[in-house]
């Protein structure tokens, strides 16, 4: 035992002097805080790691390490430095949920331990490092809740019987007629995280919508997503509206079919047709009665008839 411990001083000596000289060959600005451009994905009751590290490599012991919610009040999630933990300011929601993995602050690793995961954990996290020219990283973390393990891997699918805030089944309603063309209306409603609405035509390929998706959001968080699409009349009238959440592999889509007799070009070109050969029917018939009219007039068979009229005509 007597022998350990300055064997142990020495060895903090050693990295304090290695972190000194590495830190200080790495001050150009070079050093940066890397978290994950990814959001992180847990479910409610996991243990989850946020990252955090600091590269190249440098020790980050002696450092501040600040990781906070800036949307909440206060926003310290957990603070360390003098190498030690420092939560006094902790918000009380994290209270003794929240750890660095103190052996590996020397490698640069200044990720968070969140453990037993909440709902209202969801969020975005900054991990922010001071002495390092006021760097911060966001990490984004998306909390689902659900009987099954979701990974990367997971593939989309309808997930609403596992994941509470899940997206519902869209609804489609036909808004209306513009032009020679239907316009849809989609509507959705999911908690967390925002749904992304699209849809489709019957192979499969994106439509584009009729502007951006229209999003509300109500006091438990819950968003409605709306979007609408203009459709002209296809040999397969049917559009598909889908609901996505991928964070937490989830979609649900429904299928419209529109019938033909919904789209006025037909109706209206035909109606149209109609009319013209009418008029033009009416205006062969008016021409071939004149015609007969003056011919019969022309060889004196309608003299008599016509002579009031004609005298009229001719005696100026
Ligand atoms: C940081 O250390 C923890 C604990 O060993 C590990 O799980 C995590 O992957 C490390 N993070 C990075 C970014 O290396
Ligand atoms: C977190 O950040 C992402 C991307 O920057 C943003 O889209 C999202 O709205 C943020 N979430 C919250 C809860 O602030
Ligand atoms: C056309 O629509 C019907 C439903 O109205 C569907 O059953 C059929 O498979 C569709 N045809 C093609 C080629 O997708």
């Amino acid at each position: 035992m007597k022998t350990a411990l300055p064997c142990c001083w020495l060895c903090t000596m050693l990295m304090y002097i290695i972190t000194i000289s590495s830190t200080s060959s790495d001050t150009g600005g070079t050093v940066q805080v890397v978290g994950s451009a990814e959001p992180i994905v847990a479910l409610v009751g996991d243990d989850v790691i946020l990252p955090c590290t600091l590269r190249p490599t440098v020790s980050a012991v002696y450092q501040t390490v600040e990781w906070q919610r800036p949307d909440l009040k206060p926003k310290e999630v957990h603070l360390y430095r003098d190498e030690k933990d420092d939560l006094a300011l902790q918000n009380r929601l994290f209270g003794g949920r929240t750890s660095l993995f103190k052996e590996e602050l020397v490698e640069g690793n200044a990720s968070l331990k969140l453990t037993r995961v909440e709902l209202s954990d969801a969020g975005n996290y900054t991990c922010y490092v001071p002495l390092l020219d006021h760097q911060k990283t966001t990490i984004q973390l998306i909390v689902g809740e659900s009987t099954h393990l979701l990974t990367t891997q997971s593939p989309l699918r309808d997930r609403s019987h596992e994941i509470k805030g899940a997206a519902s089944r869209p609804v489609i309603s036909i808004e209306g007629i513009k032009g020679d063309e239907v316009v849809l209306r989609c509507e959705a409603e999911g908690c967390y995280p925002e749904p992304v609405m699209e849809w489709c035509d019957v192979h499969g390929r994106v439509l584009p919508a009729a502007g951006p998706p229209e999003t509300s959001r109500d006091r438990e968080g819950c968003y409605t997503v709306t979007s609408h699409v203009i459709v002209p009349k296809t040999d397969n009238n049917t559009f598909t509206c889908r609901v996505q959440q991928p964070e937490i592999k989830h979609m649900k889509e429904r299928r419209v079919h529109i019938p033909d007799q919904m789209f006025p070009t037909q109706c209206q070109s035909s109606w149209l047709t109609g009319l013209v050969a009418a008029l033009v029917g009416v205006a062969v018939g008016v021409a071939v009665v004149a015609g007969g009219l003056s011919l019969l007039i022309k060889i004196g068979m309608l003299t008599i008839s016509m002579e009031p009229w004609t005298s009229v005509m001719q005696n100026p």
